[in-house]
């Protein structure tokens, strides 16, 4: 795992967005896993003015989302297929049918089938090149709560208490957050080929200090990433304050070797 700390929530996005720039121009077909919420916002800022300033294109990109509300019409200001058009989709050159966000109004007996079908879809299009991830402040990955088997595939799951309150903020109505949601398994999510979790803030400081250095446990379950083969984790200084080897992991980027720079 290599831990990259920057100074400021605008560093971490535009280093994650070159990134998954990078991404993008060095493969013919490249599979992008993307993330919601307000980490992810600034890289697809980024990614759009790359686009529309510097033509990177989205023509031949396909992107799969990590998760979405059970229950949320796309429409729906809250739903993340909402957030992904307004954040990226619609400012790019994606193909419409490229861009894929798992769908929140699948009901009971479908949703089982509709999961193994995401994963499928996913397998079809060459697996996730690069995954973009947050991080919930109890260190889930996309929707798997803590408890969530490190091994778990595309599933429904209900959301703690916490998570609930902390995603309070994208809600005008406390009372329309959904309690059941799908999301990608953390087995999912281990496949891509390189993971980048970016966060900022101190209210991110435990986890990603759980994540990073704790023990490898379905309590914090972005910690699986520490097996992870090709995984980066881009921190603020405040998300980066409780990291008992900060020092090291500063050492190790500001003397990188040239040819590692660009990876
Ligand atoms: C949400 C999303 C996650 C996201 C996390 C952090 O519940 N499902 O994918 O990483 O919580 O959200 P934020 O970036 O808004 O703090």
């Amino acid at each position: 795992m290599e831990v990259i700390i920057l100074l400021g929530e605008k560093d971490v996005g535009y280093a994650a967005a070159k990134r998954i720039g990078k991404v993008i121009t060095s493969r013919t077909e490249p599979v992008l896993g993307l993330a919601t919420g307000g980490s992810p916002t600034g890289t697809y800022r980024e990614l759009v003015r790359m686009h529309q300033q510097e033509g990177l294109d989205f023509s031949r990109v396909r992107t799969f989302n990590l998760d979405e509300y059970l229950g949320l019409d796309p429409s729906h200001p809250a739903s993340y297929c909402h957030f992904m058009r307004t954040n990226l989709f619609d400012h790019v050159n994606l193909r419409p049918r490229s861009a894929v966000v798992p769908s929140g109004m699948v009901v009971g007996q479908e949703i089982e089938s509709y999961c193994e079908k995401y994963e499928e879809e996913i397998r079809q299009a060459g697996g996730i090149d690069l995954q973009l991830l947050g991080i919930g402040s109890d260190g889930h990955i996309g929707f798997n709560e803590p408890g969530s088997s490190l091994t778990s595939r595309t599933r429904i799951k209900n959301l703690t208490k916490r998570t609930r309150e902390d995603n309070a903020r994208y809600f005008s109505n406390p009372d329309e957050i959904p309690h059941h949601v799908i999301t990608m398994g953390i087995g999912t999510i281990m496949e891509a080929r390189e993971i980048v979790l970016i966060a900022f803030g101190k209210a991110k400081a435990a986890a990603i200090a759980a994540a990073v250095e704790g023990p490898i446990t379905t309590s914090c379950p972005a910690s699986i990433l520490q097996m992870h083969p090709n995984a980066k984790v881009i921190v603020d200084e405040a998300a980066a304050s409780l990291l008992q080897r900060a020092e090291y992991y500063r050492w190790v980027f500001d003397n990188k070797p040239d040819w590692q720079k660009d990876r």
